[in-house]
């Protein structure tokens, strides 16, 4: 690890500011997966049984730099403190005089949660006031954000230039620990199946991970845009302007590569004009008028199955179809068994594919279920991400 981490810090009553992405999904006013919070407690638990002073700090949702009462951290602050033995007081913001004497009186053993830092323009501005009033009093920072590491944010690089010491957490360096195989990996035995619906999400993955990888798998509406953009109907399939570009460019530019890439053979489709319900399996050039793909069909679960079974190194990151609605969550459900199930060292990046392990009963038997969406990609195709780079060096 080329950057200092909590260990390598003395931070025994130190006034530590900790950044971490708390970014739950809720409904209806409640938190529907504690995952991220979780995931933050061995730095929090860390540092409290070390004698910081802690305060905590992050974005929930995209509030667009207003107050948006739904997307407040208070039910963040509520479980944090059913999960953790300390005291957890709310801030009624993350910046400003009131915040500033919360955090002169915080104590040993109490812990300070602030309000989302995107109520703030300044936050995703990365605005050089806001990060110096965010960074406070702080005499430590540490940043355990992993799926905001790819933001250049304030709350991920702007306080580091006013805060004299700034270290990665636990979370953060075990993340990039487990995603460094895939990283530098490339050439026989390294797998890449990507999903989800947009080609344009991932069509800087797609440039990147295609030369390296020895199969490239796609699939979820993704590969809709790749028929489409290859001549074929897909019906009222989903495939966005910009999805149908992305895959033109890659199917244009990257001609040497592409027999790297998988696509699905057949797909599961339901008539919705006229909404009749039916449902059926189709080859994948055989999508008619009137209906529309929702999950990867049977022979195509086999033959993905198969590429799987016979990797060394897989890295995965977006559902096959629609796995929310049952049956068609079995494209996403047969390949999370056949990586539960192969001897490849097998990652899952986060967002959707990581809430379907989760799900479907098979987390436990992945390598690593990352916490990070965009952050683990860019991490695996090769980017640096400037939430890390900007920590001191060790
Ligand atoms: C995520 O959920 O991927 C992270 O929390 C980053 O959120 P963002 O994409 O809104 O920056």
């Amino acid at each position: 690890m080329p950057k200092k981490s909590l260990n390598d810090a003395d931070y025994a009553g130190k006034r530590t500011l900790v950044r971490v992405d708390v970014n739950v999904p809720l409904e209806d006013a409640t938190i529907t997966d504690d995952t991220r919070i979780r995931a933050a407690l061995p730095t929090i638990t860390t540092l409290l049984d070390g004698g910081a002073i802690v305060t905590l700090c992050s974005h929930l949702g995209r509030p667009k730099g207003k107050v948006v009462p739904e997307e407040s951290l208070a039910l963040v602050r509520e479980r944090l403190n059913q999960l953790l033995d300390a005291d957890v007081i709310m801030a009624p913001d993350c910046i400003g005089d009131e915040v500033a004497a919360l955090r002169e009186d915080l104590r040993p053993g109490q812990v300070l949660m602030l309000e989302n830092t995107r109520f703030h323009p300044g936050e995703r501005a990365n605005d050089p006031e806001f990060a110096r009033a965010l960074a406070g009093d702080a005499e430590l920072y540490v940043n355990d954000a992993f799926g905001s590491m790819h933001r250049a944010h304030a709350s991920t690089v702007g306080v580091t230039d006013y805060i004299d010491e700034c270290v990665a957490g636990l979370l953060v360096r075990e993340e990039l620990d487990k995603l460094t195989p895939c990283r530098e990996a490339s050439g026989d035995g390294f797998v890449v199946i990507l999903g989800g619906a947009k080609v344009d999400d991932k069509i800087d993955a797609i440039r990147e991970l295609l030369p390296r990888a020895e199969k490239l798998i796609i699939g979820g509406a993704m590969a809709w845009a790749f028929f489409k953009a290859r001549g074929m109907g897909i019906g009222e399939s989903l495939c966005t302007c910009d999805s149908l570009q992305a895959a033109h460019e890659i199917l244009d530019g990257m001609g040497d590569h592409l027999d790297r890439m998988m696509l699905p053979v057949d797909v599961h489709i339901v008539q919705v004009e006229p909404d009749t319900g039916e449902m059926r399996v189709a080859p994948a050039d055989a999508i008619d008028k009137g209906w529309d793909a929702l999950d990867i069909g049977p022979d195509t679960r086999v033959l993905f199955a198969q590429a799987v079974r016979d990797a060394e190194i897989v890295f995965w990151n977006g559902p096959m179809g629609y796995f929310e609605k049952p049956p068609f969550d079995e494209g996403t459900r047969d390949l999370a068994r056949a990586l539960a199930e192969t001897d490849a060292y097998t990652v899952v990046g986060g967002g959707d594919s990581a809430a379907a392990i989760t799900q479907m009963g098979f987390d436990d038997d992945m390598s690593h279920v990352s916490t990070g969406g965009g952050a683990s990609i860019e991490f695996v195709q090769g980017d640096d991400l400037p939430g890390v780079d900007a920590l001191d060096d060790n």
